[in-house]
C-alpha cells in the first residue's frame, strides 16, 4: 500500500519511497566499499528490518549472505527495557565473519546495544550497524551506528517495515499516524 491507500489514518508522509530507495542506494555503495572482498554476513532483526534488508541487499553490487534474528524485550513486557530475549537465533556461525546488522530504526538504542554486544561475544571479525532511521532525541544509550539513512524527530512512525499493532508495515513510505488511530 502507499500513502493514498491510508486515507484519514495518515497524518503525514515523512520520507517517500523514492527518497528511501535513493538513500539505500547510497548506503549500499558505501557499505560495499567497506566490505568488498571480506567475509560479510548481513544480519536482519525481525520483523521491522525485512523491507530494509530486501532493498539494501539488492542494491549491493555483489553477493552477501543474509541471516535473521528475532528478539523480544524480557520481563516487564515494556519495550526497550534493554534486556532482550532471543526468540530466533542466527543459523550462521559468525566466528571470523564481518557482521553488518541491518535495522529499520534505532530508537532508544537499547535493543541494538544488546544485540551488538551479544554478537561481539561470538568472536566475529567485526560488528557494525546500518539503520534506515534513527531518533537522536530518543537515545538512552550511546551506540555507534556506522550507517544511518535518516535522522528523524522523536515521533511515532510507521511504514516500510515499521508497525503500529502489526499494521502498516507494508506501507511504501515512512509516515506518522493521525491521532484517531490510537484512540
Ligand atoms: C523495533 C526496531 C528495533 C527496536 C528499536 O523493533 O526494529 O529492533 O524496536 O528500539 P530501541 O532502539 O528503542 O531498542 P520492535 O521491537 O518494534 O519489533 P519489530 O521489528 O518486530 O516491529
Amino acid at each position: 500500500m502507499d500513502a493514498a491507500h491510508m486515507g484519514a489514518d495518515l497524518e503525514k508522509v515523512l520520507i517517500t519511497e523514492e527518497e528511501i530507495h535513493a538513500r539505500l542506494d547510497e548506503l549500499a555503495t558505501e557499505i560495499w566499499a567497506e566490505y568488498e572482498g571480506k567475509d560479510l554476513l548481513l544480519v536482519g532483526v525481525l520483523k521491522g528490518a525485512v523491507m530494509v534488508m530486501a532493498d539494501l541487499s539488492r542494491a549491493l553490487p555483489g553477493t552477501a549472505p543474509v541471516d535473521w534474528m528475532a528478539v523480544s524485550s524480557y520481563g516487564s513486557g515494556t519495550k526497550s527495557s534493554g534486556v532482550v530475549r532471543i526468540l530466533k537465533d542466527l543459523d550462521t556461525d559468525i566466528t571470523g565473519k564481518h557482521v553488518l546488522i541491518v535495522e529499520d530504526i534505532v530508537d532508544s538504542g537499547l535493543t541494538l546495544s544488546w544485540i551488538k554486544a551479544n554478537l561481539e561475544s561470538r568472536s566475529p571479525a567485526s560488528v557494525e550497524i546500518c539503520t534506515l532511521l534513527r531518533k537522536p532525541e530518543a537515545a538512552k544509550v550511546e551506540i555507534d551506528v556506522k550507517w544511518v539513512g535518516f535522522d528523524i524527530a522523536n515521533e511515532f512512525v510507521v511504514g516500510y517495515g515499521l508497525d503500529y499493532a502489526e499494521n502498516y508495515r507494508n506501507l511504501r513510505e515512512v509516515g506518522t499516524l493521525a491521532p484517531h488511530v490510537y484512540a
